[in-house]
Formats: C-alpha cells, sequence, structure tokens
C-alpha cells in the first residue's frame, strides 16, 4: 500500500484507539457481509465485470477516436470523482478535452461550453444516476439542440449522446430507449460519491487518457489490505473521538496542487455521509503552500474548532534543484517539505491535532488505494457515528423548495 496515515500528533492515545476496534470490525463486516445496502462499491474492484469494463474501454476508444471533445454533464457524484483523477493524474496522448457542464447553474459558463461545443467536434455523456437532477436536466435541453443543429438531425446527434444512469428507472433511461442513445449502467446499489469505480467515473477517466484498470487494480489492492488492524481504522476512529472531544471542523490540508478537486470530492464524500442528525464533521480543503497566507492566520489564532488532516505526496514526479539565491542546491520539495514541517509544528502549538495522510506518489494506481482508503474510512466513521453513511436526506430539502419556486 502506497497510503498511510500517521495520527500520532492528534494527541489520542493508543488506549482510547485501541478500544474502538472490535466497532471498526463490526463496521467492516457489515460493509462487506453483502447484506447492507449501497455498499456495491465495496466489492466492486475485487469482483470485477470484466465485460463491463471492456465496453468502458471500447467506448471510450472510439470517442477518442471520432471526437475532440467529450463534454460530461453531471452534478455531485456524477462529476466530481472524475473530474477529481482527471486533474490529479498523468494521461496517456490518445486523450482527449474532458470538459464538465451541469455541475453548476452559471450562464457565462453554459455559454462558453456552447461555444466549444460548435465548434469541436464533440460526445456528449450525460450521467445521472436518478436521471432526474434539476442541473442535468437543464444542462442537457440546453444542449441537445445545439447537437441537432450541429450534426444535421435529431437522428445523427442521438449517435452523439451516450447515457450513464440506473438500468430501469428515471427520465434519462425512457430517452435511451425513445432514441437509442449508446448507454451504461449506475449500478442499483452504489451511490454517486461513492460510484468513481463504476462507469461513472471510468468512462471519462478512459476518455481523458487515464489507465482505468491501474485506477482499479490500486482500489483492489486497498480492498485486500483494508482488515481491522489497517491504519485506515486508526484514521476513522481518531475522526471519531476528535469529534467526541469538540472538534467540529476537519481541514484537508493538500499540499500538492493537482489535489485540489480531490479536496473538492473529499468534500462531498465526507459531508454527505456523515453529516446528518447535527453529528459529523465539516469537512474543508485549503490548498497549501497557497492559503497559509490567507487561512493560515484564522487556523493559527481563530476559533480552535479544527482537526487537520495533512495530504502529503512524498515523491514528485520530477526533481527542480533552486540555481541561487539563500536556498541553492535546494530542491523546491525541500521548500515544500519544510514548510509541512512548519505548519505540523505551528498548528500542533495552537492546539490543533494533525493527521497526517502519507500518498506515496501520484500516480494512477495509488490515486485508486487513495480513493478506496477514503471511501471505507469515511463510510467507518459514520457508521461509528451512528449515521447511514449512504443516504442523503438533506440534500432533497433544497430541491423541493427550487421546484416549489420553479412551479
Ligand atoms: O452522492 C450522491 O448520491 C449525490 O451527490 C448525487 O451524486 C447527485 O445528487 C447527483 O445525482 P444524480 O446522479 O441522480 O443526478
Amino acid at each position: 500500500m502506497n497510503i498511510s496515515a500517521n495520527i500520532e500528533k492528534t494527541g489520542l492515545t493508543k488506549e482510547q484507539i485501541e478500544a474502538y476496534r472490535p466497532a471498526v470490525s463490526d463496521a467492516l463486516d457489515r460493509l462487506w457481509s453483502g447484506n447492507e445496502p449501497m455498499t456495491g462499491w465495496v466489492t466492486l474492484p475485487v469482483n470485477r465485470n470484466q465485460e463491463e469494463l471492456n465496453t468502458i474501454q471500447e467506448i471510450a476508444d472510439i470517442i477518442k477516436d471520432e471526437a475532440e471533445l467529450l463534454v460530461v454533464i453531471g452534478i455531485g457524484g456524477s462529476y466530481m470523482g472524475a473530474k477529481a483523477a482527471i486533474e490529479a493524474l498523468p494521461k496517456d496522448a490518445s486523450g482527449i478535452e474532458v470538459r464538465f457542464l451541469g455541475n453548476n447553474l452559471c450562464t457565462d459558463y453554459y455559454w462558453e461550453t456552447l461555444q466549444e461545443i460548435k465548434e469541436k467536434n464533440t460526445i456528449l455523456c450525460v450521467i445521472s444516476k436518478s436521471g432526474n437532477t434539476m442541473e442535468v436536466r437543464t444542462a442537457f435541453e440546453v444542449v441537445k439542440p445545439i447537437m441537432v443543429e450541429k450534426y444535421g438531425s435529431v437522428a445523427e446527434a442521438s449517435k452523439r449522446i451516450l447515457a450513464i444512469t440506473d438500468e430501469e428507472t428515471g427520465t434519462l433511461r425512457a430517452e435511451v430507449s425513445e432514441y437509442g442513445y449508446s448507454s451504461l449502467v449506475v449500478p442499483s446499489d452504489v451511490g454517486g460519491r461513492y460510484s468513481i469505480g463504476t462507469p461513472v467515473g471510468l468512462l471519462p477517466m478512459a476518455v481523458s487518457g487515464i489507465d482505468i484498470i491501474a485506477f482499479l487494480d490500486g482500489a483492489r489492492e486497498c480492498a485486500n489490505d483494508a482488515g481491522w488492524d489497517h491504519d485506515l481504522a486508526d484514521y476513522a476512529i481518531a475522526r471519531h473521538l476528535l469529534e467526541k472531544e469538540g472538534k467540529s471542523v476537519e481541514v484537508f490540508g493538500l499540499c500538492h496542487s493537482r489535489l485540489f478537486y480531490l479536496g473538492e470530492w473529499m468534500k462531498q464524500l465526507f459531508g454527505e455521509s456523515e453529516g446528518k442528525e447535527g453529528k459529523g464533521l465539516m469537512p474543508t480543503s485549503l490548498t497549501y503552500s497557497t492559503d497559509l497566507h490567507s487561512m493560515g492566520q484564522y487556523l493559527q489564532e481563530g476559533r480552535q474548532i479544527f482537526t487537520e488532516t495533512l495530504m502529503v505526496v512524498d515523491e514528485p514526479s520530477v526533481s527542480i534543484e533552486i540555481p541561487g539565491g539563500p536556498q541553492k542546491g535546494k530542491t523546491v520539495a525541500d521548500i515544500n517539505n519544510a514548510m509541512i514541517g512548519g505548519v505540523i509544528s505551528a498548528h500542533r502549538q495552537a492546539g490543533i491535532p494533525i493527521t497526517e495522510l502519507h500518498i506515496q506518489k501520484l500516480d494512477t494506481r495509488t490515486f485508486g488505494q487513495l480513493i478506496y482508503y477514503l471511501e471505507t474510512t469515511c463510510a467507518i466513521t459514520a457508521m461509528l457515528n451512528g449515521v447511514d453513511p449512504f443516504n442523503q436526506p438533506g440534500v432533497e430539502a433544497y430541491k423541493k423548495e427550487m421546484h416549489r419556486l420553479l412551479d
């Protein structure tokens, strides 16, 4: 495993952690039992559907051959995982541009995307498990006529539309039958924010030139390693205990710029899985060292509501030496490491408990491990907190109000 958590600087004792091991063991048994709803993601990288993977790769290869641009329409779990992977990972030369739409309702962003669609040979991939999400429906309805105009007819446009949705239910599945779009399935037992290892994440990743088999291999390595004594259990327990000790916010300190959207994905994963029944650490992410020059002040001297998880990539892919000045001969990575050491020491002095989450290197296999590691950690902490990690009743509230206002 290329991922490890060090909770020594949280101030928690070994005895406190050990006391929760049986509860973690129970949680892992439940996750792996096959009897808990929405836990299909747990075994996904281990019991692979090879036929489906071949189909995903074949469709991705066709898209790469035929198009210059893939526009992915989706929001939440139907957007964030692929976006995080595409921003973080190396790609081969066959990959094409992937642009996302439907993840916001900004008219100006729509306009820019529509111009790109008009200019470039485009395939549209609409992703929605429910098929009914307002942001996604809005984007799809805006783009469809532009595709029809560009490609000459509904039939020609439909050949360039791929839908990823529930196998049977929802408006999008009905449209697949009506217009003959190509389609892939979001498994019914995998929720949006846990769906990166399904066609939802894999198809856009493959089109961008990411090796999806390496990604799944990494996830499987973590799955095979996730015993009760693994250090992800320590991290999950620490998160539970730190909240019990009064911390209310978990800051993910991202010490690598390519992890920015992973931070966004983590906010969704942890926030939507744990923030319920008045419980859960509020997840937020900061990019270091950029945000040390802004939010660093609040962390150091503001209200002490934080626990901090530093996401550290140990081996940069290249080495850059500083050619002059007082740090001459050191590398940029040396300065980054000194920054991380400085953060640990200063924030500890301010009373912030710190977990170090080490990512050996930012390659695709390690990223697969990391995703599975974080999903499992999140599910375990939620279960220790006594909440269901796989529902999101609170998200419905704004949707109901939005529909009421539109009606
Ligand atoms: O994690 C979740 O379930 C949500 O964030 C969904 O992914 C999000 O609301 C989008 O839903 P859908 O895929 O049904 O359009």
